[in-house]
């Protein structure tokens, strides 16, 4: 309603997009107190939501990065991730990250692959609510895969398309930015606010960067809008606007945070209900990676032959890894999805 009365025009923006929105994306991500914003050491535009902000930093790296023209994404990652770092132009490679058998993090793993990989690499980490399996490090793991990288000089390109749905805080789902942050670092970020702010057609998002210094950041900015302006010219206005209005309005700030915690806090309930469910029906299985896992999805464990079963026999629909959407699980059909996956189980 308030950008509505406002009555803007629809002018473009400039090419890194609405300056109101941008800096209120940086300060949710980087922190009230980033040193590394403090000191503008952040360049950051505005991009064509979560996507759009890893294809800019796609084109970014492969441009600029002074060695390897690779990036390692977990195994799984994101569908997309592969095809945007792909038609980027960089060879895209897997690391280690989901252990089948304990349908939980491959820690170690992970580590020994951060460790292997040539000095200088760059990793996709999810920051949280890692999609598709729900699992994310621990802060303690945090800890030791920033030492890690730190120690083999590893450039970190964090993806976080799901602040605040983790654990229902924004504060504590940017532990890893600002960690790495405070641990010398330099990174980027792709932010999303599809989700978030449930405003997936708008595509709002941000890119950014966290540079050495005030002054590299100011040729990072020249050639970030270097790259854009070919790309799309300049992002839309209307999305940004909304957001930009939230996150910078006190009162509309707390709902949102508000919101975020009530959806985080219903996905913890129904993955709960779940689990209690298969339970109760007497299902053998551990279920407790239902619980532990985080985010919108869960890896349920489920394999593609159950899975098949599921709609063909049940008309529940959910991709063939086993991963199910817990947003689309409600207090009316936990029952019947929890009954559908203890038959097909056992
Ligand atoms: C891990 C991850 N990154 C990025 C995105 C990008 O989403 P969008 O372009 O809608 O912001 C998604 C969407 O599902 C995602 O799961």
């Amino acid at each position: 309603m308030k950008v509505l009365e406002s009555n803007l025009d629809k002018e473009y923006a400039g090419i890194t997009g609405v300056p109101k929105f941008t800096q209120a994306a940086a300060t949710l991500a980087y922190g009230q107190t980033s040193s590394a914003l403090n000191e503008g050491r952040v360049a950051i535009t505005q991009s064509i939501s979560g996507t759009g902000a890893l294809r800019i930093g796609g084109a970014f790296l492969e441009r600029f990065y002074p060695s390897a023209k690779k990036i390692y994404i977990p195994t799984p990652s994101w569908a997309n991730h592969n095809a945007v770092f792909k038609d980027s132009g960089l060879e895209v490679v897997k690391y280690r990250y989901y252990n089948k058998d304990t349908i939980g993090l491959d820690f170690d793993g992970m580590i020994a692959d951060l460790k292997s990989a040539p000095e200088g690499s760059i990793f996709l980490l999810h920051a949280c609510a890692h999609n598709p399996t729900g699992i994310d490090p621990t802060k303690t793991q945090w800890t030791q895969i920033s030492d890690v990288m730190k120690e083999k000089k590893h450039y970190p390109f964090f993806d976080m398309a799901y602040q605040g749905f983790a654990s229902g805080d924004i504060d504590k789902d940017a532990f890893p930015i600002r960690h790495f942050q405070s641990e010398g670092h330099q990174f980027c970020l792709a932010q999303s606010f599809a989700k978030n702010m449930g405003l997936y057609g708008e595509r709002v998002g941000a890119f950014s960067i966290c540079c050495d210094s005030a002054d590299e950041k100011k040729r990072v900015d020249s050639q970030i809008k270097i790259l854009v302006r070919p790309l799309y010219s300049n992002p839309p206005v209307h999305g940004a606007r909304i957001a930009g209005e939230i996150l910078n309005d006190p009162q509309l700030y707390s709902q949102w945070e508000k919101e975020v915690k009530g959806m985080a806090d219903r996905i913890i309930s129904m993955r709960a209900a779940l689990k209690k469910n298969l339970e109760d029906l007497g299902s053998k299985h551990d279920w407790s990676h239902i619980t532990n896992q985080i985010g919108m999805f869960a890896y349920t464990g489920l394999n593609s032959e159950q899975m098949t079963r599921l709609a063909e026999e049940f008309s529940v629909y959910a991709t063939k890894d086993g991963r199910i959407s817990v947003a689309g699980i409600t207090s009316h059909n936990v029952t019947r999805l929890a009954e559908c996956i203890f038959k097909v189980t056992g």
